[in-house]
């Protein structure tokens, strides 16, 4: 079930190194939002607080609130690896366990939050995941070969069925095409529209035309110079962050002209 994600007053540390300062935002649920800066703005940092994978680095925490449907993740006594079954990420190279089987990678997520499943229901499982992630039709008839042997678009889509199958209702996505082909990258641009239907979509994308294409709403991020903050500068419609953004530095980044 997708879910409504409100972030307030977030500040990201590496150590005493604040890299994201003051971030509020709000993210609808059934939408796809993208993360759009420079380099070293903080997209990243800022996408894996929300799943509490930034505090798996040593030093590293957050301070603020995130709320998924209005419970905050980073709440006294809350477990990060039940908010990590519940926010899903797919990593910008696929990350497929290479000597497992297609169907155990699929299963992997959900083998990982110690849940028992029956050979019946693991079975549906793996269908409708790959299904769900257009890529059932090419790999059904061997669903006990190693992932490794999948093209870099089909292992990323392998990777995204392994999010799918443990039903989050947030999936977050850190530039999940740019180890891809032209093809293979409109294949999982089709697919971010098709998972807005069942979840709250965030990704982080350089390519402009992407975020155009997938993005309801678009976040700018900007950082001042090095050893600076990353901040939110602007978060908006897409049309309108790409059109007519209210930032000079938005307008600037969005033609080209830096960054
Ligand atoms: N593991 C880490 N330890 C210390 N500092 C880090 C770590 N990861 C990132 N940083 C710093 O945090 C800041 C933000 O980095 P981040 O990777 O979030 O940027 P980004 O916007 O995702 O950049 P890119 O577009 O290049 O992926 C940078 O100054 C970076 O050097
Ligand atoms: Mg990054």
């Amino acid at each position: 079930m997708s879910k409504r994600i409100d972030v307030e007053h977030l500040n990201v540390y590496y150590g005493d190194f604040l890299a994201v300062e003051d971030v509020n935002i709000n993210i609808e649920p059934r939408s796809v939002t993208a993360f759009i800066g420079p380099s070293g703005c903080g997209k990243s940092t800022f996408l894996r607080t929300l799943n509490r994978m930034h505090e798996v680095i040593p030093g590293a925490y957050a301070q603020g609130k995130v709320m998924l449907d209005g419970e905050d993740l980073y709440g006294r006594g809350v477990d990060p690896v039940t908010v990590r079954s519940m926010v899903g990420m797919v990593f910008q190279r696929p990350n497929p366990f290479p000597t497992m089987s297609i169907r155990d990678n699929v299963l992997a997520g959900v083998k990982l939050n110690n849940k028992k499943i029956s050979k019946s229901d693991s079975d549906a499982l793996v269908e409708s995941s790959l299904k769900g992630a257009n890529l059932w039709n090419e790999v059904k008839d061997r669903l006990d070969k190693p992932g490794s042997g999948l093209s870099g678009g089909q292992q990323q889509r392998l990777c995204i069925a392994r999010t799918m199958a443990v039903k989050p209702d947030v999936v977050l996505m850190d530039e999940p095409c740019s180890a891809l082909d032209p093809i293979s990258t409109i294949a999982i641009e089709d697919l971010i529209h098709e998972l807005k239907e069942q979840f709250t979509v965030v990704i982080v994308t350089h390519n402009m035309q992407q975020a155009q294409r997938v993005a309801d709403k678009t976040a700018f991020f900007n950082i001042e110079g090095t050893g600076k903050p990353g901040k939110l500068v602007e978060y908006d419609d897409t049309a309108t962050i790409f059109q007519n953004p209210r930032e000079k530095a938005t307008e600037d980044y969005v033609s080209g002209r830096f960054g």
